[in-house]
Order: C-alpha cells, then sequence, then structure tokens
C-alpha cells in the first residue's frame, strides 16, 4: 500500500511523522476527505481548491497548486488501484520545537495522503439514519476544515453512544450543521439548507446538491433554520462526501415524517447519483 509524504509516493510501511509535528501537538493544520468512484476522484477541483483556502484561513500558503496535487493523487490512486473509496489528505504547518506561535522561519509543511476502499452506504441512503440533537460547542470559524475535531468528534461520540448515526447541532435555536455531515430539511416542497457563512462547513456534497436542485427543478433556499422548523420539516437528510445523501428518519426518538426517507430526498438522491456516475 502506497501513501504521499511530502509530495513523495512511499509504502506506507516507510511513512512516519516527527512527535512535534504542529498537526500531532496542536491539530494545526488543514485537511480533505475525496471520493474515488470507478479509479476517480468526484470533485477533486472543489476539494482541493478548499484546502487552499482553509489553509489561507489559518496562514498557510500551500505550496502545492491544485494541478500538481490532482496529479500525485490520481496516481496514487492507480499505484493502490483504488475503484471505489476516499483519499484522506492533510497539511500541518510543518516540524518544530513546541511553541505556540507560527515557526520562524517558516518549516516545510508537512502533507500526508492516503486511499482507502469502501462501498458506498447502500442500507442507510435506502432506509435512512436516526439522529440525536446536540449544543453546537465548536468555535466560530467551522468554514475551515481544521485538523481540530474536539468537538465534532465529541459530538459524534454522543450521538454513537445514543445509538444514532448522527448529532444535528444548533446553536441556540438556529441549526448549524451535523458533527461530519451537513443538514438540509424539506418543507412543502422546498429544500433548506443553512448559509455557507462561518458556522458551517460548506460541504461540497451541499453544493452539488444545490447544483442539482436547479437541474431538477426543485426550489431551495440557502437560509438559517430553526429547531422549530427541524421538527416540522416533511423530510431532513446530511449529506458528506462519505456519506453521500443519508435521509434522516428519527430525531431524538422522536419520527421525521412518516418515518421514511421521503419522495423529495429520493429525488435528490436519484439526480445527485447522475453526477456521479
Ligand atoms: N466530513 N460538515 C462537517 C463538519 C464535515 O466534517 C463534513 C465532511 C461536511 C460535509 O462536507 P463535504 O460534503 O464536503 O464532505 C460538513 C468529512 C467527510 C470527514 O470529516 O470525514
Amino acid at each position: 500500500e502506497f501513501v504521499i509524504l511530502n509530495g513523495n509516493i512511499i509504502n506506507r510501511s516507510e511513512a512516519s511523522i516527527d512527535i512535534e509535528d504542529r498537526g500531532y501537538q496542536f491539530g494545526d493544520g488543514v485537511y480533505e476527505v475525496i471520493r474515488v468512484y470507478n479509479g476517480k476522484m468526484f470533485t477533486a477541483q472543489e476539494h482541493l481548491e478548499r484546502i487552499l483556502l482553509s489553509a489561507k484561513k489559518i496562514g498557510m500558503e500551500i505550496t502545492f497548486t491544485v494541478e500538481e496535487m490532482k496529479t500525485l493523487l490520481a496516481e496514487l490512486i492507480q499505484k493502490n488501484n483504488v475503484q471505489l473509496g476516499t483519499i484522506y489528505m492533510q497539511f500541518s504547518r510543518g516540524v518544530s520545537p513546541r511553541n505556540h506561535p507560527f515557526p520562524v522561519p517558516a518549516v516545510p509543511q508537512s502533507f500526508v495522503a492516503y486511499t482507502k476502499e469502501i462501498v458506498r452506504p447502500l442500507a442507510n441512503l435506502e432506509n435512512g439514519v436516526k439522529a440525536i440533537l446536540k449544543d453546537d460547542i465548536r468555535w466560530l470559524l467551522c468554514d475551515i476544515k481544521s485538523l481540530n475535531l474536539l468537538g465534532n468528534i465529541m459530538a459524534k461520540q454522543e450521538a454513537v453512544a445514543a445509538g444514532c448515526y448522527e448529532a444535528i447541532q444548533h446553536r441556540g435555536d438556529i441549526v448549524t450543521e451535523g458533527s461530519s455531515s451537513n443538514i438540509s430539511i424539506i418543507k412543502d416542497g422546498k429544500m433548506h439548507t443553512h448559509p455557507a457563512d462561518n458556522l458551517i462547513l460548506n460541504g461540497i456534497t451541499r453544493r452539488k446538491i444545490i447544483e442539482v436542485c436547479e437541474k431538477g427543478s426543485i426550489p431551495y433556499v440557502e437560509a438559517a433554520f430553526t429547531l422549530a422548523d427541524l421538527e416540522n420539516a416533511d423530510e431532513v437528510f446530511l449529506s458528506s462526501t462519505t456519506s453521500e445523501i443519508t435521509p434522516i428518519v428519527e430525531i431524538d426518538g422522536k419520527q421525521v415524517g412518516n418515518g421514511m426517507p421521503g419522495p423529495v430526498t429520493k429525488k435528490i438522491q436519484v439526480l445527485f447519483d447522475k453526477e456521479i456516475e
């Protein structure tokens, strides 16, 4: 199995990271998860542009271009012969004696990427999943796909402990996003999704959904919605690179709609499937 370490494709067994890597010690870095369908990256351009933007927002200028990363990642997929799976990639600010300020002069960033074979979550896509509600206690720069995921993983763990798949987070009355997904609702045929501001990650799957809503003439609005809107929604779904468009059929033990994936969600799933073919 091959991995990328600092721009080189090497054997995973030969890859090692220094104990003073700032990603390891401070979560000082950014990451992406990219889907691989039929041996090809899906929406690679969007993911790679987003990692450059995330890095910029934490004062890190990634030294690779989108094209350079694309070429390297495509080579990795080919070498590992991945047909269906994901690529995980991250950049940290690099290795330096532990100290909070950014290293001066700057040190080379650590760039790691590896592939994983995973199937599509067909049962969840078909039957839907359960979720809990959870206070969004994270910081106010959730638009950055940063390595600091404690708030997210603690929310996810609470969901898992409750026998659920996802935690739907809210700040006061406003629903923000899942612990590792975006949340959308359908009310009277219209799709509602939180605007792409600092309170959510602007999901690539979310953007694709907006695109297919336009193509499929499904009305939508990018506007914050409340817990009451969520409770009164006809349909609810989550979206992410790995979970695609997964219906949510139960929240805190209460059925969403009739407790089955709804027609608009199904229509969006079909339109989305066309994009990945
Ligand atoms: N998670 N919001 C959060 C907090 C996320 O972590 C993710 C993705 C999303 C959806 O973004 P996208 O559609 O671009 O995958 C929204 C990835 C998959 C992860 O951490 O594994």
